[in-house]
């Protein structure tokens, strides 16, 4: 544990803390046939995560959390690699595995250092996982060691204009004024919480996949529907049909 980056270490602890929140939503999750995204469950006919055939493919999702993620791909026809930093969130993803009678292997670990070889998946993914709470110089560097050629990395994280609008008061929803600089934005860590969390400008991130040897795809900006409902306080439906709140990324390895 001490030999764990300090962001690694405090994520952990918070997220073995926020674990018992997220099981009503890790047991809605599993049981849909269909996957939603993100903080409003856009489904993934607007989303499009799984636009390739994941049949017979390797792949490992980032920061699975309780692996409703991970689920939706081993029905799929993939085979799956869970690695989460929380005991607590594992421990639902274990729970909600023998419930549904779906069995891969849940890693307890860091996702900036996977204990897999190189070149060992086709297909890597993260939904408010990593790409949110791992610093990208490590984990995009680790998912493209991780990938083979052609492989792709999917993610779904805070759009760069939400983090530039969050208000860091517990409960208050982003504003359409910017509330930090854009220049030098990495790392953001909140009053309210222990966590860490890293956010990238756009050509940051661009920059960092090129030297990391990805080719960059897509990059969308979820619009949620006009119905859609978040239990998150961070964001309202008024902002989020107006600016995007959500980002995909879709890069590929070289
Ligand atoms: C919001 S959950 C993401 C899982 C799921 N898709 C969801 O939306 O609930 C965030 C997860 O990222 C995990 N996490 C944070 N930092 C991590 C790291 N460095 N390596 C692996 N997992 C990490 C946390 O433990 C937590 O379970």
């Amino acid at each position: 544990m001490n030999e764990l980056p300090e962001h690694v270490r405090r994520n952990r602890e918070q997220w073995d803390r926020w674990a018992s929140e997220y099981v009503a939503a890790a047991e809605r999750h599993w049981a849909q046939e269909s996957p939603t995204w993100g903080i409003w469950g856009i489904p993934e006919s607007e989303v499009g995560m799984f636009t390739e055939s994941i049949v017979d493919k390797d792949a490992i999702e980032l920061g699975c959390g309780t692996a409703y993620v991970s689920a939706w791909m081993a029905r799929r026809g993939a085979r799956v690699v869970g690695i989460d930093n929380s005991t607590e969130q594992l421990a639902t993803a274990h729970r909600m595995q023998r419930q549904h009678g779906i069995d891969f292997p849940l890693l307890h670990g860091n996702a900036e250092a996977v204990p897999y070889p190189a070149a060992s998946f086709d297909f890597a993914i993260s939904e408010y996982g990593a790409c949110l709470w791992a610093d990208p110089q490590r984990w995009v560097a680790e998912a493209a060691r991780l990938l083979r050629p052609g492989g792709q990395l999917v993610f779904l994280t805070n759009s760069y204009l939400l983090a530039l609008c969050a208000s860091d008061i517990d409960g208050v929803a982003a504003t359409n004024h910017l509330l930090r600089p854009a220049f030098g934005m990495n790392r953001i860590e909140w009053p309210t919480d222990l966590g860490v969390e890293f956010h990238l400008p756009h050509g940051e991130w661009i920059r960092l996949f090129n030297r990391c040897g990805f080719d960059v795809e897509d990059l969308g900006e979820l619009r949620p529907p006009q119905t859609a409902t978040t239990r998150y306080p961070f964001v309202t439906l008024e902002w989020a049909r107006q600016w995007p709140c959500e980002e995909v990324w879709k890069v590929r390895r070289r």
